[in-house]
């Protein structure tokens, strides 16, 4: 049975202080949504009422110190070890960092870089990254954050294709998307940020996942791991201030991609989230079933969730922090 432990949103914030913000870039939405008055009505009031009435778990501000993460970081290895996952995923704001102006942030990405390549060394599997919104990208140094993710992550790409089935080409292209197929399940990873503010093209995800699909001979599971939830997580005043808002909806839309998947397969699907700090998990009717994960947190006791996958079902269980 194939293994996968997925976590989210550590949200590794450096000890460096932020530099400020060239405002004068910032587009009109961001000069609101990061105006002061804006910023405290969103986390002193709405924030806190929130987390007090909603009925499911969430951790809205997991955000993490160098410090205190490093003085962790073997509780946070050893936990992904025991799993006796294959591999881990990491979907999404690994760092806690700025996309508002390029290269502002490098001095503050040399400690948390560092440190979580110190966690990955200690981790007996390896571990994939996606990009989230938090990791720094901005549009004009995507690269440059996507070459960040790959030091952190020790050569995963490369202990993944070793043990990947050999009936399928494993794939990764320029915007970090990945696809390899594994113990007859076909794992596809995607690069969820908005592609029109990074000037990537519309359709890079979805030229992507048709050929990591297609490319695939056998009716086998499919396991999609992206930062950005493609169903709704939070409710609808959450998005009104542009947080949590789906994206890639064509992923499961009726009769979409996945869907046609399942029902020309009859093979299950499993799409995981992280990006809404907040604890989701259904299996829809279609064939489908939907994950947003919980951040990363050594102060809630979480790392996320084992996925574990064959031929018919895919099953999920929480991991807890090696206490
Ligand atoms: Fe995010």
């Amino acid at each position: 049975m194939l293994k996968i432990v997925v976590s989210s949103d550590l949200h590794l914030r450096s000890s460096y202080p932020k530099p400020e913000a060239d405002r004068s870039t910032f587009s009109f939405k961001q000069k609101i949504t990061r105006s002061g008055p804006f910023q405290f009505a969103a986390h002193k009031l709405l924030v806190p009422a929130y987390e007090k009435i909603t009925s499911r778990e969430a951790n809205l501000k997991p955000h993490v110190g160098v410090e205190e993460f490093s003085a962790s970081k073997l509780r946070i290895a050893d936990s992904f070890s025991r799993t006796g996952a294959d591999f881990a995923v990491f979907n999404g704001d690994f760092f806690d960092l700025s996309r508002t102006t390029p290269g502002r942030d490098r001095v503050r990405q040399e400690d948390v870089l560092h440190a979580g390549r110190d966690l990955i060394d200690n981790v007996g599997l390896p571990v994939l990254f996606l990009p989230g919104n938090s990791d720094g990208l901005h549009k004009d140094d995507i690269y440059e954050t996507l070459d960040d993710l790959s030091f952190v992550n020790n050569n995963a790409w490369d202990r993944v294709k070793e043990v990947a089935d050999t009936d399928y080409e494993p794939s990764r292209d320029d915007y970090g998307n990945f696809s390899f197929k594994i113990q007859n399940c076909l794992v596809i990873g995607l690069n969820s940020v908005p592609p029109g503010e990074f000037k990537f093209p519309d359709d890079f995800n979805y030229t992507f996942m048709e050929q990591a699909l297609s490319s695939c001979k056998k009716n086998v599971p499919v396991l999609v791991f992206t930062h950005h939830a493609p169903f709704r997580v939070l409710p609808w005043y959450f998005q009104a201030i542009g947080e949590g808002i789906p994206a890639q909806t064509w992923l499961l839309e009726e009769g979409g991609i996945l869907n046609h998947h399942v029902q020309k397969t009859g093979k299950p699907v499993l799409v995981t989230s992280g990006h809404c700090h907040q604890w989701l998990y259904e299996k829809g009717t279609d064939g489908i079933s939907r994950l947003c994960n919980l951040p990363l947190s050594v102060s809630r006791g979480n790392i996320g969730v084992l996925v574990k996958a064959d031929d018919e079902v895919i099953k999920i269980e929480k991991v807890r922090i090696n206490q």
